[in-house]
């Protein structure tokens, strides 16, 4: 396994190294849909992970944000999102991140999430633990909501369907000490993983959101399941990923917000 991770390392400290250089240019920034964006940049650094990627292994299968799936007959898919965190970037806003995650037969065995302006790698390998800049990482051991720092984001279809969103928002909101909202689904699971945040919901995110952090973050001890407490699906989009000790309380408000 040691060669997809160290090619998957090699294609996104360049890419992540890349988008912030690009970051001091004027970019050109596209609607996807009514909020949500892209810019020139989210496709060149996608096009260097994938040709970098393709380059070492021109069997596998991918599945990257801009361009979709690419269908080989393969076990291995790549899960690439190009930078997350775009909205953040076309602000110049420094809080976004280059995700490659690589499944194996359905299950994620390999997530590499750089985070350029903070100089951060994140690694991890199915089995083998989750490390920051080559060190180990641990989720918190907070052990009470209201001693918990909690991380969300919205999705991008929010102003069609706000109400369950601003529930959950609201009675967590009550019931933490604090919540984060940064605008990149790998941020929140990185700083679950190594003990800055104690737990994260969101709904409406994609597979690319979720490979790499979902890996890293439970290889650092997270517990990670869908809103109800079942297993996790990154097709699927939901995820609630807790540092485990707070996950059934989270569970309970969850279950309260939605029978009301
Ligand atoms: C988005 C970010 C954001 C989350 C959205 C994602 P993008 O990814 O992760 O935090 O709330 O649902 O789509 O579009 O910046 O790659
Ligand atoms: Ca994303
Ligand atoms: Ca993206």
């Amino acid at each position: 396994m040691g060669e997809y991770l160290d090619v998957a390392v090699e294609v996104s400290l360049k890419a992540g190294r890349l988008v912030k250089d690009m970051s001091k240019e004027i970019l050109s920034v596209t609607l996807k849909g009514e909020v949500d964006l892209v810019t020139e940049v989210d496709v060149i650094s996608e096009t260097l992970i994938v040709d970098g990627l393709k380059a070492r292994f021109p069997n596998h299968g991918f599945l990257a944000e801009e361009r979709g799936g690419i269908q080989v007959e393969s076990d291995y898919t790549w899960i690439i999102d190009p930078i997350d965190g775009t909205t953040n970037y076309a602000h110049s806003f420094p809080v976004y991140a280059v995700s490659v995650g690589l499944e194996y037969k359905g299950e994620v065995i390999v997530g590499v999430i750089y985070d350029p302006n903070l100089d951060e790698l994140f690694t991890a390998e199915k089995g083998r633990g989750a490390f920051l800049n080559n060190e180990p990482i641990r989720v918190s051991s907070v052990s009470e909501l209201d001693r918990s720092l909690l991380a969300t984001g919205f999705p991008y279809y929010f102003r069609k369907d706000p109400e369950r969103i601003l529930r959950y928002f609201t009675d967590f909101s009550l019931k933490a000490q604090g919540i984060r909202r940064a605008g990149a689904a790998t941020i929140d699971l990185t700083a679950l993983a190594c003990g800055r945040f104690d737990g994260y919901w969101e709904l409406g995110l994609k597979p690319w959101d979720m490979a790499a952090g979902t890996l890293i973050a439970s290889e650092a001890g997270a517990r990670i399941t869908k809103l109800d407490g079942s297993k996790l699906d990154i097709r699927v989009p939901e995820i609630l990923a807790t540092n485990d000790l707070i996950h059934d309380q989270m569970l309970e408000i969850i279950g309260e917000s939605l029978g009301r």
